[in-house]
């Protein structure tokens, strides 16, 4: 089967992580977020992606020039401006040719879902498309879906406001389509699968999903984000990664808890780096603090600063010694 992945998002979320990269490019311990996602959809038979793409594609053309990854094919369809999701899948299904039912995937989602159980559903129900859901506890950052006993969708909120949800299973932005979808794309506008496709074909009765409890995270917002590296890292999804680079310079009396340290990371005498991610070349000065907190690639915290509570800072930045940051993102981008 062929996948439409949609990378062309501008992570907002993520800001400052994403002013030169864009998110799926990001590291989830030592590895770019996308080569995980296509690794997965190679593990259930899917060989040929096309990559649908807006924001920074030149990061993404630069690092697969060959058009493989992961043992996919990829083909790269880029976006002259943002079409938005539904507008972006027929966009890029359009332009690889796709004639024959199909996968689309957020491309921000780490997953080890099995997609037999949704592609079969999918075929049993004869449905025009079909949703993956997933349970969570608070689904007002979501798509929101209620279903009838034979998985039909009834209704599909996307971020409706606290209270309003109709159920806790969520949109987990995999879908199975048929080719017909992309005839009921409006063309020349931006057109939102969550806020106009699925409920128009809720209504019709022609949407089904699926849910299933496998481990699940959209890795776009920092809190996630962080959390994903250690669910990789720990072996939540997965078998366990090395969460140290092997490249990484520790200081023998500093102290390292919980944490994923990239690739060339300097970590100075007697720091302590707890509950983070700190991306490769970044450096920790002596005797700093990193607690819960995320250093993008080349970023360099000065010795006996301190930084906690989700503090984010991009790529390339520098901390001044002595500095106390909480919850701060360096460069603002608010300011
Ligand atoms: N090509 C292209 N063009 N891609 C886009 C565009 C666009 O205009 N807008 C967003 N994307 C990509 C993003 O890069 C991301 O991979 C994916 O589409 C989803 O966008 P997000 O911005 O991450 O959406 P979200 O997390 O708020 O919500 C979506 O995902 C949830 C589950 O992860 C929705 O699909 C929700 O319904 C869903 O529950
Ligand atoms: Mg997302």
């Amino acid at each position: 089967m062929r996948a439409v992945v949609l990378v062309g998002g501008f992570g907002t979320r993520l800001m400052p992580l994403t002013l030169h990269t864009p998110k799926q490019m990001l590291p989830v311990v030592h590895r770019p977020m996308i080569e995980r996602v296509l690794a997965w959809l190679g593990s259930h038979g899917v060989d040929d992606v096309v990559l649908s793409l807006g924001y920074r594609p030149d990061v993404f053309t630069e690092a697969y020039p060959e058009g493989r990854c992961a043992g996919v094919s990829l083909h790269y369809a880029v976006e002259d401006e943002p079409l938005d999701t539904a507008g972006a899948i027929r966009f890029a299904a359009r332009s690889a040719g796709i004639d024959d039912t199909f996968l689309v995937v957020n491309g921000d989602v780490i997953t080890d879902r099995d997609l037999g159980a949704l592609a079969e559903l999918h075929r049993q129900r004869s449905a025009v498309a079909t949703v993956a859901l997933t349970p969570v506890d608070d689904p007002s950052r979501y798509g929101v879906v209620s279903t009838d006993d034979d998985g039909r969708v009834l209704a599909f909120v996307e971020k409706p406001l606290p209270g309003e949800a109709p159920s806790n299973e969520i949109n987990a932005g995999t879908y199975v389509m048929e080719p017909e979808v992309l005839d009921l794309i409006p063309e020349g506008r931006r057109v939102s699968v969550e806020r106009e496709v699925f409920p128009a074909l809720a209504e019709g009765g022609r949407l089904f999903a699926h849910s299933s409890a496998a481990y699940w995270v959209d890795a776009g917002t920092p809190d996630t984000y962080l959390q994903v590296q250690h669910d990789v890292a720990g072996g939540e999804i997965g078998l366990g990664e090395p969460a140290v680079h092997p490249t990484a310079e520790v200081a023998p009396d500093a102290v390292v808890e919980h944490s994923v340290i990239g690739r060339d990371v300097r970590i100075g005498a007697g720091a302590v780096v707890m509950d983070s991610l700190v991306m490769a070349d970044a450096a920790v000065g002596r005797r700093a603090r990193v607690i819960g907190s995320i250093l993008a690639a080349g970023a360099t915290v000065g010795d006996e600063a301190s930084l906690g509570n989700l503090c984010v800072v991009g790529e390339g930045e520098k901390i001044d010694p002595g500095a106390h940051l909480d919850a701060a993102r360096v460069p603002d981008p608010d300011a």
